[in-house]
Parts: C-alpha cells; sequence; structure tokens
C-alpha cells in the first residue's frame, strides 16, 4: 500500500526571525531618507512644474504609495495615473482596500508616515498662475516638504472624511471650529467677519437655525448634521479641489440621497473640482461625471460616467456592476458578489491582478496588461480588448 507522507512545507507568507530583523532594518533605511527630503529647505522652482492640460486641477501621473511594514512592503497605490478637471466631480471607485483612501491622503500628503511614503510619481496641482511663456503651473505635491505644502492644505484643497466626529473637535463648539478654519486661512478676517461666515456657510449647507447650531458641541448634533458641518469646514475657505472619502457611508440611506445632493449643488455653485470616493456604484451613477475603477492600487477602467455605465469593459467592472444594489429590482435573489479575494498586497503576482477571480481569463493574462484606449476618455487595462481581440 502506498504511504503518504506529509511534507512540513514553510507557507511562504511565514518570516522567520532573521528576515523580518532584516525588513525592519532596511524599512528604517529607506523612511529615514524619505522623511529627510520632506523636512529640507528647498526653492519653489523645486516643487512648481507645469500642468498638461491647464484645464485640470489635478493630474496624478504614476503614483506609487507604498507602507514599509515589518511584514515586507505594501504596494497601496501601485502605478496609478489620473486627471481631475476643473469644475467637475471625479468618482474614485472599488472594493474595500483597492486603494482608494490612501490615494486620496496622498494628495493631502497625509499618509501615515514614516512607514507610509510616496516613492514615485507625481500630483500636479494646478495654482492658476502661469509663467513667462503662457504656461500653467503647477506644484508637484509628491515633491513638496511638508511645511509647503500648508500652503495649499486645507485651503485650496480640503477633505469630508466618512465619519465626521473623529475630525470634529468634542471640547469646541461648531462655531468656534468653522471660525477657525477660516482665520487660519485668512489673515485679514476679524472674529466678526469669521463668525458671520460660519453662519453664512451653515446656512449654506441647510442647516436649519444656524446661529443656535453655531453654539452647539458635535455630540449635540445628529450625524446627519455632522456632515454638513464637515462639508460647511471644508467650504469655508474656498477651495479649488474637495476630496469626499465616503462621506456618506456612516449615515442612513434617506440622509445619504440629502447629503449627496447638497455636495452637487455646493460644486455648481462654487465650480470647484471634487473627488468623490466610494464602493457604491449606485452613487457613483447619480453624482459624477468622469468614474475611475481601481482593483488592488491600479486604475483597471476610466471613462466618463456614462461611458463606464453603457459599456464596461474590464470583468472587474462587469462584476461591479452586478452587485450593485438596484432599488427597482423585485427578486429575492442573493445580491452578486464576485467570487474570490484581492492577491495578497506584499507579494503581488506579475500576472493581471484579477486573474484568478476572473472568468474570461486567456493565455496572454499572464502578463500585467497595458493600458488600452478606447476613446478620448475611455481606458481598460485588459488583454481581451488588444487588436484582433474585441470580445464585445
Ligand atoms: N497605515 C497603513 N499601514 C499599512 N497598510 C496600510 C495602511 N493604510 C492602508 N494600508 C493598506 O493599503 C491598502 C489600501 O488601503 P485603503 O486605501 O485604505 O483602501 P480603500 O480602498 O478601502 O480606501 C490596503 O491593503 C490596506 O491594508
Ligand atoms: S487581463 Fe485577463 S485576467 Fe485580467 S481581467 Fe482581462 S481577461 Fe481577466
Ligand atoms: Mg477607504
Amino acid at each position: 500500500m502506498k504511504k503518504f507522507t506529509f511534507k512540513k512545507e514553510k507557507s511562504k507568507w511565514t518570516l522567520s526571525y532573521k528576515e523580518s530583523r532584516a525588513i525592519i532594518k532596511n524599512n528604517f533605511k529607506i523612511t529615514k531618507e524619505f522623511e529627510k527630503k520632506k523636512k529640507q529647505k528647498v526653492h519653489e522652482d523645486f516643487y512648481t512644474t507645469q500642468m498638461k492640460n491647464p484645464m485640470n486641477t489635478l493630474e496624478v501621473e504614476n503614483l506609487h504609495t507604498y507602507f514599509f511594514t515589518d511584514n515586507g512592503t505594501v504596494k497601496s497605490v501601485n502605478g496609478i495615473s489620473f486627471e481631475v478637471p476643473k469644475n467637475k466631480i471625479v468618482g474614485l471607485v472599488g472594493e474595500s482596500g483597492c486603494g482608494k483612501s490612501v490615494t486620496s491622503l496622498s494628495i493631502m500628503q497625509l499618509v501615515q508616515a514614516p512607514q507610509g511614503q510616496i516613492v514615485e510619481g507625481q500630483i500636479r496641482f494646478n495654482i492658476d498662475k502661469t509663467d513667462e511663456d503662457g504656461n500653467a503651473l503647477a506644484y508637484n505635491i509628491a515633491a513638496m516638504p511638508t511645511k509647503e505644502m500648508y500652503k495649499i492644505r486645507g485651503k485650496d484643497i480640503t477633505m469630508i472624511f466618512q465619519e465626521p466626529m473623529t475630525s470634529l473637535n468634542p471640547v469646541f463648539t461648531i462655531g468656534y471650529q468653522l471660525d477657525e478654519v477660516a482665520l487660519i486661512h485668512n489673515e485679514k478676517m476679524t472674529k466678526e467677519e469669521a463668525k458671520k461666515r460660519s453662519i453664512e456657510m451653515l446656512n449654506l449647507v441647510g442647516i436649519p437655525m444656524p446661529e443656535e447650531v453655531y453654539k452647539r458641541y458635535p455630540h449635540q448634533l445628529s450625524g446627519g448634521m455632522r456632515q454638513r458641518v464637515m462639508i460647511a469646514m471644508a467650504l469655508a475657505v474656498d477651495p479649488k479641489l474637495i476630496i469626499a472619502d465616503e462621506p456618506t457611508t456612516a449615515l442612513d440611506v434617506t440622509i445619504q440621497a440629502q447629503i449627496l445632493d447638497l455636495l452637487k449643488n455646493i460644486q455648481r455653485k462654487t465650480q470647484s473640482s471634487i473627488i468623490l470616493i466610494t464602493h457604491d456604484l449606485g452613487v457613483i451613477a447619480e453624482m459624477v461625471d468622469y468614474v475611475i475603477v481601481m482593483y488592488a492600487g491600479r486604475i483597471i477602467e476610466k471613462g466618463t460616467v456614462e461611458e463606464i455605465f453603457a459599456n464596461p469593459l474590464h470583468p472587474y467592472t462587469k462584476g461591479l456592476q452586478k452587485s450593485k444594489p438596484m432599488v427597482t429590482s423585485d427578486t429575492d435573489e442573493p445580491l452578486y458578489s464576485i467570487p474570490g479575494n484581492v492577491p495578497n498586497p506584499i507579494n503581488m503576482p506579475n500576472h493581471c491582478f484579477f486573474k484568478d477571480r476572473c472568468k474570461d481569463c486567456i493565455a496572454k493574462c499572464e502578463t500585467y496588461p497595458e493600458e488600452i484606449r478606447v476613446s478620448e476618455t475611455h481606458s481598460v487595462f485588459c488583454h481581451l480588448y488588444e487588436e484582433g481581440l474585441n470580445h464585445e
């Protein structure tokens, strides 16, 4: 009879003490270098560059943001490029853990340091100035020292977070916190002017009795009201770009719709640009002009909202659409969910990251697909759309 023996195989994810020590030592060296660069005193020219298109507010090019953890390097954002046109809403969508928040934190220069670092790429933010040849100038946020970032963070670029209680200070009144935002970024403003503006802002975001709410503390407001206050805060400084990271996930459905409507109205009024991050395709369909679909730290498809909804190409985008809850659906069938898991972010494979979950996989998928342009605005990263292989 054949005898079965079990070989003791070491899991490829388990690190020995020696390996772990080597990683920690190496991480320390790498992150120290990055931190040193951020503290450097440099001339403005060092981080000033040109916009590729003056009609964009933001241009992200080949951005890589990594976390140097004790278990290895997590490539949370792994070479993404996209644009945020002026006066438009861009939706960033993808399953949890695909790198949406790390992308937005990179733009704000708020990635958790020292382990989290922007290691490569450019984040060009239009400063609405031109050089002597008429080229639109930009700050490259990826190269800006921390101190210089204060010039634009919280002023030209603001952020609305998912949970307002973590961003509002419980010991100060709403009014105090709103005034402070305006005063910090506006040296000439008096306290009375700041108060007037804060109440105006509370009014703008649809808060009833703004004078009363001005005197209240965050815990005295409902979740929806707090989120409105956060939006008022993000607007108090006339930003050019607002990043809203899952701004309504913690709210119930009716309040969610109200807040999103408010955000859209405000965008129209202020003509700012918005990056709206969500895992909810329903929200995207209602709100945005352009859609960017992320998967495992990369962009796998992007296009206008019409292109992505009428003609989704990547099997992952198609899967996301199938898993979207429909209010109009009258079946009791459980919601479709894309089977399988995202690859381990520490050891990303060389093949298409979606391969293990993809029903349409072909031999070519052993290599990572290049970007395929379908139209001026629509592109996809999938071998199926290479010439001669169009499966549409
Ligand atoms: N501070 C951190 N340290 C290590 N890994 C992190 C950290 N923050 C995020 N990550 C990792 O980066 C990846 C992307 O995370 P995130 O951008 O938060 O995803 P989401 O798309 O859900 O917003 C995940 O694999 C996450 O575990
Ligand atoms: S490249 Fe291949 S594995 Fe990846 S999504 Fe396209 S068909 Fe599927
Ligand atoms: Mg997130």
